[in-house]
């Protein structure tokens, strides 16, 4: 346990100050005797992973941040299928490259994305018609209050856009994810930037070239995470009513509709902020809505938690002040 460690340089953002206390867990072990230090200290844990989707406040975090560094990753074959069994804090893309490495569909969509397993599943990261969600089948979880080792399966774990059970109930610790790939015998690529690749004779045929032609395009429109800080997409996109999103697309014409399956409609938020506001490039402080993908916020080196926050609060105003709508952080 390590005392007022600087969390910046842990996330991909670079901002933010120290933790109080710090600790890494190589294994189920010492994420317990984390826990129970924390219990017996009467504070709270929060669990790090690769630190992807974080703004960290300024004047830092109190109590202790727990990284989670169990990297282990396995295939075992079940059938047709193949499972792949990784610690928590086992690289994101590794996933992806070790499944690519043996011809596995069902996570190249989702390649080029930073940050760890366990935050893959917390956030149900998604992506060129991908979710994490597809893949799920459990993970192991410990619960921060009493110890308890449990599992949490697919139907338990009540996944939507950018949202889980994990994510709403904090007290569960992911130790551990298991996913069922393979089933898939073909590439999705209808997502429209993977067409426009496909048609301009990008192959597309094994999952190493979907996760390439994935990469491809993300390099065009995230900021470089050694150059810039970033934390990738800083808002949701809105999930409004068909009657709402009828109305918008009325008064904003070519705004990007995309029906969900629950009946809502996921509007564009960049598609917003570029076409109708006009704020690529707007800034407060070092920080600011990049070029190429203003849902994405990046940071200059120095920018502050502030910055974001302000720049935050200004953008939420003028998308609410043009279409009513009060948009939601994507960014813990
Ligand atoms: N658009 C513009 N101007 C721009 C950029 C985009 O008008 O400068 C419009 C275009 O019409 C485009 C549409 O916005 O077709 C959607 O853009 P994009 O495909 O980049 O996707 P997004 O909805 O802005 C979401 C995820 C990303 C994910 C991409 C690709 C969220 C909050 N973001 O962005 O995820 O990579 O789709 O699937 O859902 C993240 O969560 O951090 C993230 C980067």
């Amino acid at each position: 346990m390590k005392e007022n460690v600087p969390l910046a340089s842990l996330t991909t953002f670079h901002i933010g100050g120290p933790a109080r206390y710090f600790t890494e867990a190589q294994s189920v072990e010492e994420v317990k005797e984390t826990l129970a230090f924390a219990r017996a200290n009467s504070l709270s844990v929060f669990v790090l992973g690769g630190g992807s989707n974080l703004l960290v406040p300024d004047g830092g975090v109190d109590g202790v941040v727990l990284k989670m560094a169990m990297r282990d990753m396995n295939f075992e074959s079940d059938g047709a299928d193949t499972l792949l069994i990784t610690g928590a804090g086992a690289s994101w893309d590794g996933v992806v490259d070790a499944a690519g490495e043996k011809g596995i569909f069902g996570v190249e969509n989702l390649a080029g994305i930073p940050g760890t397993v366990g935050g893959a599943v917390v956030q149900n990261i998604g992506a060129y018609g991908a979710e994490l969600s597809n893949v799920f089948e459990y993970a192991d979880v410990i619960n921060k209050e009493t110890g308890k080792i449990s599992c949490i399966t697919f139907r338990e774990a009540e996944f939507a856009y950018r949202d889980s059970f994990f994510k709403k109930h904090r007290e569960f610790v992911i130790t551990r994810a298991v996913l069922r790939m393979g089933h898939d015998a073909a590439a999705n690529t209808s997502y429209p930037d993977l067409e426009r690749a496909r048609a301009s004779g990008v192959p597309l045929a094994t999952p190493a070239e979907v996760a390439g032609a994935v990469r491809a395009i993300r390099a065009k429109k995230f900021p470089r995470i050694a150059e810039e800080g970033t934390a990738g997409s800083f808002f949701k996109n809105p999930l409004v009513s068909r009657e709402l999103a009828d109305s918008l697309a009325k008064r904003f014409v070519g705004l990007p509709l995309f029906p969900q399956e629950n009946g809502m409609v996921k509007i564009s938020l960049a598609w917003i902020l570029d076409k109708e506001l006009s704020l690529k490039g707007f800034s407060v402080g070092g920080a600011r809505l990049y070029e190429s993908q203003p849902l994405v916020v990046s940071a200059r080196r120095g920018a502050t938690a502030k910055d974001v926050d302000a720049l935050a609060l200004e953008v939420s105003e003028k998308v609410f002040d043009a279409t009513g709508i009060k948009i939601e952080r994507e960014v813990e």
